[in-house]
């Protein structure tokens, strides 16, 4: 007797296959990109990746730049790319947040821990929160003068408002402590995400592949 694999389903069918895993209720259900019980959908997925790759290079690119001279043929060019792409954050973390707040997230898969429930979602809260203010005090340090971000030389992105020096020194410390923070913070993330697929192996990875 094979019983499908879904959780919630545990549908009964009869072929036993390496292929066949899930019952034809679920494969058949209507496609949605919202998530579900036990999964993230299209929208979390693609947002998710597209913020993640753009913060890790970010913050290779940030740290990298600082020590640039002046007169450093890339260094031009560096700070204009780490601002532009930085901005591209700042709009996909407020559509993801949008997202998150307009739908339901998946139920905790049923091996963690009370203790990595309330550790997984602390961080995912944290991870929020940082991938809005590093690139929202990237934005002060940048438009503090009242000069806009070039976008590749596309179109500029106005300076709302002009800051004292003193606002923009404050802003460098936070942008400066909160990326690196953020290092550390997406390391234990991903050491917790890759612990639950290769050692407990219960397909947390998946959910968001
Ligand atoms: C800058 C990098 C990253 C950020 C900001 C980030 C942020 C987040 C956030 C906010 C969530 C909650 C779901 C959502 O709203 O998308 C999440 C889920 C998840 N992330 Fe990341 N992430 C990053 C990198 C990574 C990496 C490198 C991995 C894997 C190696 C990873 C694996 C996962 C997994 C497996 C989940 C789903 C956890 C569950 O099933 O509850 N993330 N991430
Ligand atoms: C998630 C997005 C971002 C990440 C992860 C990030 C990360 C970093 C890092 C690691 C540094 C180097 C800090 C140091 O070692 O001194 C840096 C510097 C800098 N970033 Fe960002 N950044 C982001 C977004 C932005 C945005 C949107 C802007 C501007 C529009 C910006 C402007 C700057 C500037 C001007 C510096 C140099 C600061 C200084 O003079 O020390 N960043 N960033």
């Amino acid at each position: 007797m094979t019983y499908c694999r879904a959780s919630r389903c545990g549908e009964l069918f009869g072929v036993e296959s390496r292929l066949v895993r899930r019952c034809w209720r679920k494969w058949s259900s209507p496609v949605t990109l919202r998530n579900t019980t036990e999964t993230y959908g299209p929208v979390s997925k693609l947002t998710h990746w597209r913020i993640a790759l753009r913060i890790i290079g970010l913050i290779w690119l940030g740290w990298y730049m600082v020590d640039l001279t002046y007169y450093h043929e890339w260094q031009k060019f560096s700070l204009m790319a780490h601002r532009a792409l930085g901005m591209v954050v700042l709009l996909l973390a407020a559509l993801k947040i949008a997202w998150v707040i307009g739908s339901k997230l998946p139920d905790f898969v049923g091996s963690q821990k009370p203790w990595e429930r309330a550790a997984a979602s602390a961080t995912h809260h944290l991870l929020y929160l940082v991938m809005l203010l590093v690139p929202l005090t990237g934005y002060i340090i940048s438009t503090s003068n009242g000069d806009p971000i070039p976008f590749f030389g596309w179109f500029d992105i106005p300076a709302l408002f002009t800051a004292g020096t003193q606002v923009r020194d404050i802003a460098i410390d936070v942008h400066y402590y909160l990326a690196y923070a953020v290092a550390v913070i997406v390391l234990m993330h991903a050491a917790g995400a890759l612990k639950h697929q290769f050692i407990v192996k219960d397909g947390t990875l998946g959910r968001i592949v």
